[in-house]
This record gives structure tokens, sequence and C-alpha cells, in this order.
């Protein structure tokens, strides 16, 4: 299949182009460069030794991205691009709403107009709010807790509605675990610009002396070490999970968790980065972070049952790969 990239340069969107060329499918990518940077498209060509067009362009800019629609002819668009950062999407929300949904509305509008079938979305775990783990697909979505969740779940909402209007269409609403972990190669991996906002980033910060320690939020939790459990998943098992999304959803809605159903806590992961890659990563407990929950995981049953979706990679993969990465980009010794 030709797909359609958007985000294609950024942490998932990069793995996934990766990961299609590695299934025979070929990608056309956008990104705005706003949290990605261009090296990765060449970073790209290598590792899948062939060449992938690429424009820098907006998502959302309808006149653009119906240029590529026109000249293309797309099997399927796989949209990752948007803001990501919670803490910013709760002070900056109309840029969040603005850019989030109109990208989602333009991409669906020119699928709808030139009959393009298959719509790939990122969705995120965030859409089930603070409803207690396993957390499975049917469940009612309650408001999310920031800005950046209510794009998410407003986005697969107005998905849905189309989908409905236009029967052809087959969209998959793909909802994100804690993505983690770098491509094997070490070559592409998460490199966000600024502070970091998710553990792993502050956790290879503190690891490459960048940051002095890490602040673990709260080990009060009623957790079996008190830290938060979350369900962290390699970002290349995450990666299949679109590949094969893409190749098995029929004409309808289909919404999948992508996760690895097993809880790991803030303590283990220090725990396993450290005994992995022998590297310390020195921390302090603080107090917990304002709208954080105890623990959540995925159901994994319906994936696994409706797209054969199964993760291959362990938590030792996940802290090897991240680091492995760390290294290359800032030439830290990794021992
Ligand atoms: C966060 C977002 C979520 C988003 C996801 C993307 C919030 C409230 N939620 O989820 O919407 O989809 O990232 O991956 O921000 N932790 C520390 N110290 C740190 C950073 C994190 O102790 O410096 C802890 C957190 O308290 C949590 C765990 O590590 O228990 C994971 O945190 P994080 O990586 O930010 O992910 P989520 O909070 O699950």
């Amino acid at each position: 299949m030709k797909l359609l990239v958007t985000g294609g340069l950024g942490y998932i969107g990069s793995h996934t182009v990766k990961a299609l060329y590695d299934h025979h499918h070929t990608a056309v990518i956008v990104d705005d460069l706003s949290n990605a940077k261009e090296s990765v498209h060449h970073t790209l060509e290598t590792l899948v030794n062939d060449t992938i067009p690429f424009y820098q362009a907006d998502a959302k800019d309808i006149d653009a991205m119906r240029a590529l629609f026109e000249n293309y002819h797309f099997d399927g668009v796989l949209h990752f691009a948007g803001h990501k950062a919670v803490g910013e999407s709760v002070s900056r929300p109309m840029m969040y709403y603005h850019n989030n949904l109109n990208s989602t509305l333009t991409l669906a509008q020119l699928c709808v107009e030139h009959r393009v079938s298959k719509f790939i979305f990122s969705s995120s775990a965030t859409v089930y709010g603070d409803q207690p783990s396993p957390l499975h697909e049917g469940l009612e979505l309650k408001k999310t807790t920031n800005p950046y969740g209510e794009t998410k779940a407003i986005s697969e909402r107005m998905l849905t509605d189309i989908q409905r209007a236009h029967p052809s269409l087959s969209v998959a609403l793909l909802r994100y675990f804690n993505p983690i972990g770098a491509d094997e190669s070490g070559l592409l991996g998460e490199d966000p610009q600024g502070i970091p906002n998710n553990l792993m980033p502050f956790i290879t910060n503190v690891a490459s002396q960048r940051i002095p320690q890490l602040n673990v939020y709260g080990d009060d939790y009623e957790t079996p070490d008190g830290t938060g459990v979350r369900d962290y998943i390699h970002v290349s098992d995450l990666a299949r999970g679109h590949v094969l999304a893409l190749e098995k959803i029929t004409e309808g809605v289909h919404i999948y968790n992508l996760g690895t159903g097993q809880g790991t806590s803030v303590f283990q992961m220090i725990e396993a980065f450290e005994r992995v890659n022998q590297v310390s990563v020195p921390y302090r407990v603080v107090p917990r972070r304002p709208g954080d929950v105890a623990i959540t995981y995925a159901a994994v049953e319906h994936a696994r049952d409706q797209l054969g979706f199964q993760t291959e990679k362990s938590i030792d993969d996940m802290v090897k790969d991240s680091w492995r990465f760390t290294c290359n980009q800032k030439g830290t010794p990794s021992s």
C-alpha cells in the first residue's frame, strides 16, 4: 500500500515508516518539523534502503494536503502529527484544539473526497480518563484530565461520525499506552525538544548527566512499591501494531489498545535501567504530580484476537534500546 504518514519524522511516526517498509509498503511523509529533525528523513532512507518522499508541511493546510492526495493516490493515511505535551495543553488549550482537531478533520475530508479508504489515527490511553485498569476498548469514555486528552477523545468522535456518514471508510483508533525504547539500529528514537515531559526521556537525561536527578512523583500510591504503575510498550512493537491495523481493518470504526497488559512501576523502571545499562540514575521522591493516577495498563485481548497483535520486546529491551539511542545522539559513553 502507498500511505500518507503525517508526523512521519517524529518519534512514533518514524518507527512506523520503518515498519511499513519492512512489510513492503511505501510512505509519503509530511512533517512540519515543529518537534522533529529533518535529519530523521535521511536516517529513514538509509535504514529502509529506498527513497521516501518528504514534504515539510502542516497537516491542517488543506491546499498543501490536497495537492499530495491528487499527486499520489494514497491507499491510506496514518495520522501522527499533533501537539502532545500535556502541561502545555493546559496553558495553551486553543493551540491544542486548533491544531490537533483541524488536522484530523482536514485529512478525513480529503480521504472522503479522494476515496482513500483507510484512516489510522494515533489516539492515546489518556482518553480513558481516570477509570480503573485493565482498560478495555468497550469502556464508555469519561472526561479526560487535560486539553491534550480532549483533542484525542474529540478526534475519535469526529472520525466515528464521519465514518458513519461515509461507510466505505475504514477507521482504526489506536490507543497507545506508554511508548518507550528505540529502533534496534540505535538511529531512530525519542529526541524531544526542550525539557522532557515523560519518564523515559527524563531517565536518559539523568543517566547522561544532563539533569542531576530524577524527580519521582510520589511513593505513596496504592501500588506494590508506592510509585506509579504504567504499561510501557516498545515503540517498535507499537509501530508494528499500525501495520497490522492497516492490513486487517475492514469498513467501520475499529478501536484497539496498543499496550502489553503488564504494569511497571517507576522504581522498577529505574532498577531495570541501571541494571541493564550499568549506569546510575540518581533520584529523589517528590510530591505526586497533579493529574497522575496510580495504575494504568491495557486490556490486550481485543488487539490480540482481532489483529494478531502481540508485543515481543521486554522492559529490558526497552531500557537498553532507549539508552543506546541516547548514547548515539549525544556521544555519551554507553558504559
Ligand atoms: C503522560 C500523559 C498522557 C500521555 C502520555 C504519553 C500526564 C498526566 N499524562 O502519561 O496524557 O498520553 O504521557 O506517553 O502527563 N514520572 C516520574 N517522574 C518524571 C516523569 C514521570 O516519577 O519525571 C512518573 C509519573 O508519575 C508516572 C510515570 O512516571 O507514574 C509515567 O509518567 P509519564 O511518562 O509522564 O506518562 P503518563 O503519566 O502515564
